[in-house]
């Protein structure tokens, strides 16, 4: 795993700030308490070698300064970064300007950070949590994979502000930033490095040792006694498939468990209805809803939250062999379900319901939430701006909605008509498991929907935002590869639901 550099949110004096780089975001009609301060103490020198490179403070503006020693400053440079009009300020925003920012000195290998955000730039009246937004998304955006070779050259980040924030703040998003990494380095892995064997070894590594969490493992011959045939049957081309299952026991006093379910196919060929050449050139991400499984709950562990989560992770190879499963093939699902196989791409669905019934039959859980690079056509329909969210539960949803808005990680609500399911009608079983083109990301989630019977469900296709695609999603805290979209999603959920309980 890439090292997270050494964090800190404090108030202190400018001249005292003893780090490289100092990002300054403003406004293009305000200015900052740090900006006039910063001036102030350089004589006008910040001010008129803006003026000079032609700085307006547009959102997406960023302009290095080199900050001369006879000013008595620690910082080398100081780097502005525009928010743009301070009407359409946001929290966004601030994310954006300063990691635009942190991304354009990068390569310039300074070995300290501070960002200056003074109380013009707090959102919400709440410097908590514009501070820890702000560290947050600093480390998100220098993160890197690489396999081999790692050189670390920033040792410390810091927010500076002007006015003391809460203690502790620091170990809340080294543990979210830790779990973004987490679910990246799982995420961005290649097929021969993480396939089932390597994703239940990373999954131990990661999370044995944590308090009140416990990890069992069904493989081959505790999947058949199970009769968990959806995963068996998509795994029968590939190496052994797997059931992780996680319980996180954190809140003794109570019986009430939480599921969270994710796809994690560590390469999706399409079986023998195989993918072409272009279209499978990305499917070793097909495992990053399970990688965002593990990154929450490592966070959640790590923070020993008062809530009882179960999380299933299916793991499989869907790859053509001669014993892969078949087109037309009736699979008997745990619950019972027969399901005719139509299209041997359309995997994900079938080692979800088999996880979501298996939790609904041994766990009640009060919820479910799935998370799963399901299908194209969410793409089709939202592009990579946004994961789609299907539930059966209104107040669950409504939650899910607002850490939405917390986070920034976006959402845009889908439907699920009762239609969508008349498209998987089969002549000789219950369902088919893929039901044409049309609406394809909502009759996935109708065949999801099924499994959950009365649980409340919520299913986050994530297949245009969990890693940088063509066209997005575009943000300067998402280097190349998996986003890690849905870590901070489900912890800032899950954060609420434990304090609404409590
Ligand atoms: N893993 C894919 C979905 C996917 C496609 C994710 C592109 C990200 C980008 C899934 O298993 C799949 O192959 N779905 C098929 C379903 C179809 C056969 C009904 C799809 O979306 O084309
Ligand atoms: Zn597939
Ligand atoms: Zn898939």
């Amino acid at each position: 795993m890439g090292k997270i550099p050494g964090i800190s949110i404090t108030s202190m004096k400018l001249e005292e700030a003893d780090y490289d780089a100092l990002i300054l975001p403003s406004f293009m009609d305000h200015t900052v308490y740090f900006l006039e301060k910063l001036d102030l103490i350089t004589k006008g020198y910040i001010v008129q070698s803006a003026s000079i490179a032609n700085f307006k403070w547009e959102q997406e503006e960023v302009q290095l300064i080199p900050l001369p020693k006879e000013y008595g400053m620690k910082a080398r440079v100081v780097v502005l970064a525009g928010l743009g009009p301070k009407k359409n300020y946001d929290m966004e925003k601030l994310r954006r300007a300063t990691t635009l920012a942190t991304r354009s000195i990068l390569d310039k290998k300074y070995s300290s950070i501070g960002v200056l955000v003074s109380n013009e730039l707090v959102i919400n009246n709440d410097i908590n949590y514009t501070c820890r937004e702000t560290l947050l998304s600093v480390l998100m955006s220098t993160y890197k994979y690489s396999i081999g070779k790692k050189e670390e050259h920033l040792r410390r980040v810091a927010v500076i502000t002007t006015e003391n924030p809460d203690h502790g703040l620091e170990e809340y998003v080294r543990a979210v930033a830790e779990a973004i990494y987490i679910s990246r380095d799982i995420a961005n892995a290649p097929s021969n490095k993480i396939n089932p064997e390597g994703f239940e070894k990373e999954v131990k590594k990661i999370l044995s040792g944590l308090e009140h969490t416990s990890i069992r493992v069904f493989r081959q011959s505790e999947l058949e006694k199970e009769g968990l045939n959806g995963i068996l049957s998509v795994g029968k081309g590939g190496s052994e498939p797997r059931l992780i299952l996680i319980e996180y026991h954190g809140d003794k006093s109570s019986n009430e468990w939480y599921g969270i379910v994710g796809k994690a196919v560590t390469f999706d060929a399409g079986g023998l209805d195989l993918k072409s050449r272009e279209s499978m050139l990305d499917m070793k991400y097909d495992k990053s809803g399970g990688a965002v499984v593990v990154g929450v709950l490592y966070a959640i562990a790590k923070r020993k939250m008062r809530i009882n989560i179960v999380a299933a992770i299916p793991v499989v190879e869907n790859i053509p062999s001669k014993t892969s499963y078949k087109p037309r093939d009736v699979i008997r699902m745990y619950d019972g379900t027969l399901v005719e196989v139509i299209d041997t791409d359309a995997e994900g669905r079938l080692i979800l319901a088999d996880s979501i019934a298996y939790l609904v039959k041994n766990h009640k859980p009060r919820l479910i939430i799935d998370i799963a690079t399901l299908t194209g056509s969410i793409v089709v329909a939202l592009g990579n701006y946004a994961a789609g969210v299907f539930s059966n539960t209104e107040f669950y949803k409504n939650i899910l909605l607002e850490a939405s808005q917390e986070t920034g990680e976006r959402v845009w609500e889908m439907p699920l008509y009762p239609e969508y399911r008349d498209q998987l009608k089969s002549d000789i079983a219950d369902l088919t498991n893929v039901g044409g083109r049309a609406g394809g990301a909502c009759v996935a989630a109708s065949f999801l929907k099924h499994f959950a019977k009365d649980t409340p469900w919520i299913h986050l296709d994530i297949a245009g935002v969990a890693w940088v695609q063509e066209h997005g999603p575009k943000a300067p805290y998402y280097p190349k590869g998996a986003t890690g979209y849905g870590v901070r999603l489900l912890l800032s959920f899950f954060e609420k639901i434990t304090r609404q309980r409590h």
